[in-house]
């Protein structure tokens, strides 16, 4: 069993990656919940995206977006995607492959209630990842919807969470001299799906 201490200690990933997360907080100037998300296109093709990491729930992690968007239409076609969360000043980074489905049912509700009024009405009046003829296009949209709305858009039914679950989990601190800290969970295939965890040179 390979010896893990401070902050790579634990027995549950997610719970070093709530921990992570939570320092970050402290230490980033902005968004320490970015994440780089990729997908790959119907060519196999790899696209990558930031993303803001909404939950990381006991088995998942959680964002947001168009499902019609590039990202969106990449998922559902190949439903796996991988993510790395780096933070400059703690100097680590967390890597995530994993299996996705969607998140289009209370939880997606309740996320987009929680947001402004501006950014639901954003979320409708927004094609993400088409074409857009100039800003007047889109704010006339805004307008449009908030005539409908008010100030209680719903949330569209082309927007909400994906879940990844992930098969690999690797965290990663930066070490003097190049000599960095890494370690690698992976979950076994069988039925216990418990983790094999492994250090790994830098
Ligand atoms: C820091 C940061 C956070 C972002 N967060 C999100 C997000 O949570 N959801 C989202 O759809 N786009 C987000 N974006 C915009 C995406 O990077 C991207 O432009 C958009 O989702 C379209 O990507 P796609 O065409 O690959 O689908 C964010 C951009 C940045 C720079």
């Amino acid at each position: 069993m390979t010896q893990r201490k401070g902050i790579f200690s634990g027995s549950d990933p997610f719970a070093i990656a709530r921990g992570w997360l939570q320092e970050a907080t402290r230490t980033e100037p902005n968004d320490p919940n970015a994440m780089a998300l990729a997908t790959v296109d119907a060519d196999g093709l790899p696209n990558v995206r930031m993303v803001l990491l909404k939950e990381i729930e006991a088995e998942a992690f959680v964002f947001y977006t168009n499902y019609q968007s590039a990202k969106g239409e990449e998922l559902a076609l190949n439903p796996k995607a991988a993510f790395v969360l780096h933070w400059k000043t703690l100097r680590r980074q967390i890597r995530v492959r994993g299996i996705v489905s969607r998140e289009d049912g209370k939880d997606a509700d309740a996320y987009f209630a929680s947001r402004s009024v501006k950014s639901r009405l954003g979320a409708w009046a927004s094609a993400q990842s088409r074409p857009l003829s100039g800003r007047a296009e889109m704010l006339a949209k805004v307008a449009q919807y908030a005539a409908k709305y008010g100030t209680s858009p719903p949330r569209p039914p082309y927007w909400g969470g994906f879940r990844i679950r992930p098969v690999e989990i690797e965290f990663w601190a930066d070490g003097e001299f190049r000599l960095h800290d890494r370690f690698r969970w992976r979950r076994n295939p069988d039925a216990t799906g418990q983790w094999k965890i492994e250090r790994l040179n830098p």
